[in-house]
């Protein structure tokens, strides 16, 4: 029987990165750099190349901080001094070993910065222990959180500056795309959003000035990265207040992520990696598409290329959603953490074929 052609199981291109699958592997934070240091450690090495060799066709390593201030904690990793590009060096031979597109996504915190590993409770830490201020938009708490000191102008435009050179390292360590994290509550999106930015300059007020650092973040990295690699970005769609109708503060909306894709795309972001949520506490609804319907909404509303991700637990879902042409691509997080080999198990079930390396290739 030939084998079925899933779209899920093609390639695609994006510029001059060719990437073997649209089954990808979504940042997720493993909290084990060295305490302060942001360094990679022999974990992530053997992390990711054990998804990589699974068949994903990209894996995206966790979210990585641009300046010492920027880790969601004191053990995550970072990509602000010349001395992590060599051990990032390993992770990237590492991916490129077992067949997949090394990514990395850039990321600074803000407000939810300076936070103990998950299993240590995730509670703030202060300097004392091993954390430090924390830096946002505006001085407004996320909940449970201490409110952040609000950035000045020029420390806005450091941190810009900051994530083209974190881009610079990457390039240098080896990666072939870097994603911007604009999501979850950090530090980009506490400037998008309007329930963490009451600035009454040129970076608060309009979606415009909320968008600003963003676009600028975009143009810095443009400028350094090379032309031939793509830059992604991940969004939080929403943050899930505007479809709660008790909740009737202004906030960030899907239809303010339309806009942002389409300028993010004239400033040279090649997909949207469309995520949610992350800014408040709020209720997010249970369904299992809760998040992939808005993605597809906004590759359906702007016809930028979009990856969707959340709750893609079954290789028919992913099929379906990449098949049918509501999304480009699928990241998937914990199925990836239970099962190395996901992708491959999913190519096999569908009647595809999997992407095994050679040294696997000859005897399965
Ligand atoms: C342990 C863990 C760590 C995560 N760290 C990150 C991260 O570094 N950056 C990010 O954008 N999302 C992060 N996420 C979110 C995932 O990338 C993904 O969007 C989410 O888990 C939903 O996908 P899933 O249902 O396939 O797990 C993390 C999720 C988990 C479970």
């Amino acid at each position: 029987m030939e084998p079925l052609v899933s779209k899920l199981f093609t390639p695609i291109q994006i510029r001059d990165i060719t990437i073997p699958n649209r089954v990808w592997m979504s940042p997720m934070c493993t909290y084990s750099a060295a305490t302060g240091s942001g360094l990679p450690t022999d974990f992530h090495q053997a992390h990711y190349a054990a998804r990589a060799a699974g068949g994903v066709g990209l894996v995206m390593v966790e979210a990585t901080g641009v300046n010492p201030v920027a880790p969601i904690s004191p053990v995550d990793l970072g990509l602000w001094s010349h001395d992590q590009i060599e051990p990032f060096s390993r992770v990237t031979a590492a991916i490129r070993a077992g067949g997949a597109v090394p990514a990395v996504q850039l990321a600074h915190a803000g407000r939810k910065a300076s936070t103990d590993a998950p299993w240590n409770g995730g509670g703030y830490v202060g300097p004392e222990t091993n954390g430090w201020e924390t830096v946002g938009p505006s001085p407004l708490a996320f909940p449970g959180l201490p409110a952040p000191r609000e950035l000045t102008v020029s420390e806005i435009q450091e941190v810009v500056q900051q994530f083209a050179g974190a881009a610079v390292r990457a390039d240098q360590a080896g990666f072939d795309v870097v994603e911007i994290h604009a999501a979850h509550g950090y530090l980009l999106h506490n400037f998008l959003s309007p329930i963490s930015n009451k600035r009454t300059d040129s970076y608060g007020g309009s979606l415009e000035n909320r968008a600003r650092i963003v676009l600028e973040v975009i143009d810095a990295i443009r400028a350094v990265w090379p032309e031939e690699k793509p830059v992604f970005m991940r969004i939080s769609t929403t943050d899930w207040v505007e479809e709660n109708p008790q909740d009737d503060r202004e906030s960030w909306t899907l239809s303010q992520s339309r806009q942002l894709a389409l300028w993010a795309s004239e400033h040279g972001v090649d997909l949207i990696d469309a995520s949610s949520g992350g800014l408040d506490i709020v209720p997010i609804p249970h369904d299992r598409d809760y998040q992939t319907a808005k993605a597809a909404d906004l590759h359906a509303s702007t016809g930028v290329t979009v990856a969707a991700v959340g709750r893609i637990d079954d290789a028919q879902t992913a099929h379906n959603l990449v098949d049918s042409g509501d999304v480009n691509a699928v990241f998937l997080g914990r199925p990836l953490l239970k099962d190395p080999s996901w992708a491959n198990q999913a190519a096999l079930a569908l009647g595809a074929e999997p992407r095994y390396v050679h040294q696997y290739d000859y005897v399965l």
